[in-house]
């Protein structure tokens, strides 16, 4: 599938990239809003929000400890998009910083090192008693003692749920402000901040383009869009950025 970027940076652009379950759909893990998707199956509302977890802090643990097992059951393996990307981080000459949206590890066990999870970690916990923040593979319960401060009922997983503020914002918006290059990959543009990142981008003068199985909601505000599976879309997409430096 050959790509040719309607725009090559010049080559000390710096590159945003945002990215999505779709990225790590071809790895084994579900997206969110595909007819098959994680939210086809339990309404976030009753799992991935403080009030669900205020009325119901078990039926909250049951997911993430299902979510965690089903995880474990796989061999996750980063995909041809994730190795992709962290050849580009590697041989760009400019800087590159990954912003993902997902929960999982696939980035860094791809070799990407400037990465920031907006959403968090699925491999953490974090106390609501004392923010006391541990890795964390296996079952959580309200009986789950934080190591920290030693009580129970306050462990839950790290990751943002809706209504929450995501992580690392103000790195985020100073990056967007700088870039030259916006890419986002394998998200639907419907979850805010993240959706509006493009439009960030776009006032800056940033350069922006959409990689995805189909148009996202954001579609329309991508100045180039390439469309197809991120394993075939995002490597011919990085070797044609590779080739032009
Ligand atoms: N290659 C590329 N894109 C794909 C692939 C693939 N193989 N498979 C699916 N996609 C695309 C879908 O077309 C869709 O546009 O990935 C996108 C996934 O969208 P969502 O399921 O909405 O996931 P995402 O955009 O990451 O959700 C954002 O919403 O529920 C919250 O916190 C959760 O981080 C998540 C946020």
């Amino acid at each position: 599938m050959p790509i040719t970027p309607h725009v090559l940076p010049h080559r000390d652009a710096h590159i945003v990239i945002l990215t999505g379950a779709g990225i790590s759909k071809e790895s084994g893990l579900d997206t969110f809003r595909d007819a098959d998707g994680i939210w086809s199956k339990v309404r976030w509302q009753d799992v991935a929000t403080p009030e669900a977890f205020a009325k119901d802090p078990e039926k909250v643990h049951a997911f993430y400890n299902m979510r965690r097992a089903r995880n474990r059951s796989l061999d996750l393996q980063p995909n041809a998009a994730h190795l992709a990307l962290a050849r580009l981080e590697a041989e760009w000459p400019g800087q590159v910083l990954i912003v993902t949206q997902n929960v999982d590890t696939l980035h860094e066990r791809a070799g990407t090192k400037n990465l920031l999870h907006m959403h968090g970690l699925h491999a953490q916990a974090r106390c609501n008693h004392c923010r006391h923040v541990v890795e964390w593979s296996g079952d959580m319960s309200v009986h789950t003692v934080c190591e920290g401060c030693t009580q129970p009922g306050g462990m839950r997983p790290n990751v943002v749920w809706f209504g929450e503020m995501p992580m690392y914002l103000d790195e985020i918006s100073a990056a967007l402000t700088d870039c030259d290059l916006f890419i986002s990959i394998g998200t639907s543009g419907n979850v805010y901040p993240a959706a509006g990142f493009v439009q960030v981008a776009l006032k800056n003068g940033s350069h922006t383009s959409e990689i995805n199985l189909e148009p996202s909601a954001g579609a329309s505000l991508f100045a180039e869009a390439h469309y197809g599976p991120a394993t075939a879309a995002v490597p011919a997409y990085v070797d044609a950025l590779l080739k032009s430096v």
